[in-house]
């Protein structure tokens, strides 16, 4: 049964590289609040990433944001709509300042005319360097950053256009757990206060356990599960696909 408050939905997502299918049918919802998306290296996460957020074209299935659906947009017309996404590597501009990179991210907000709104977008710029403990840093380029306050960066671009559902690809990878719990706490507190609709690639189970209501599985382009953590992790299918990857699921 899909959750209530559904603010993306992604149906029957089929994506193929020449003769290499990597999404079979892939279909979910993401809710407010944080769902995880997990699977083993290779099980299709960041393709699917990418076909919602419009950096790849599927070859069949379509996604909805709210209940418009994105079919054939490009991606910046698609962060328009409200979404916003993280990469797996970041992506800054290295010799813009970490502002200029956060404010990168309004693209689209700022285009739309109106005093009020750009003000509301720079408040919202200072707000994010803020809460994300990046004021020490927002006149450095980006590329003179550590890699764990780059991924910061990220998530505050993502962050930066107010947007509605946001995708996250593996945030917190790389980082040690201290820089961790820097990032994820106040990102728990913006996704509270703005009421957002986060998917977050993760391979720390315990993480996905602390912050996801609900988890979705795939393992080589199909989805395998979808439901609570504690449930989805004692599934036997869902510990295989990790012990096959020869990583444990359950801790
Ligand atoms: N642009 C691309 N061209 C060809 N193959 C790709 C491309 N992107 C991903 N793949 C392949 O798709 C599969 C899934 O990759 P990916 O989505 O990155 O997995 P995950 O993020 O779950 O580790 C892999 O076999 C990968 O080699
Ligand atoms: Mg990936």
């Amino acid at each position: 049964m899909p959750p209530a408050d559904v603010r993306l939905t992604v149906e029957d997502l089929v994506v193929g590289f020449g003769g290499n299918t990597v999404l079979q049918g892939v279909s979910f919802s993401v809710a407010r609040g944080f769902t995880g998306l997990i699977g083993p290296n290779g099980a299709g996460k960041t393709t699917l990433l990418n076909a919602i957020s419009g950096y790849v074209s599927p070859t069949r299935g379509r996604v909805l944001l709210g209940d418009r659906p994105l079919t054939s947009l490009r991606p910046h017309r698609i962060a328009r709509r409200g979404l916003g996404r993280t990469f797996q590597t970041p992506r800054l501009v290295p010799e813009l300042t970490v502002w200029e990179n956060v404010m990168l991210g309004l693209d689209g907000h700022i285009g739309w005319d109106r005093k009020r709104s750009h003000v509301v977008s720079l408040v919202r710029v200072e707000e994010l360097l803020r809460q994300l403990d990046l004021n020490d840093w927002r006149d450095h380029p980006a590329a003179s950053l550590p890699f764990s306050s780059q991924k910061v960066v990220e998530v505050a671009r993502a962050l930066a256009a107010d947007p509605l559902v946001v995708l996250l690809d593996e945030p917190a990878a790389g980082l040690g757990p201290a820089e961790v719990e820097r990032l994820i706490e106040p990102l728990k507190r913006r996704v509270e206060e703005r009421g957002l609709a986060v998917l977050i690639v993760e391979h720390d189970i315990e993480l996905v356990t602390r912050l996801c209501s609900r988890i979705v599985v795939l393992d080589f382009g199909q989805l395998i599960a979808d439901g609570a953590p504690a449930q989805v992790l004692r599934l036997p299918h869902v510990v295989n696909a990790y012990l096959g990857a020869g990583v444990a699921a359950v801790g």
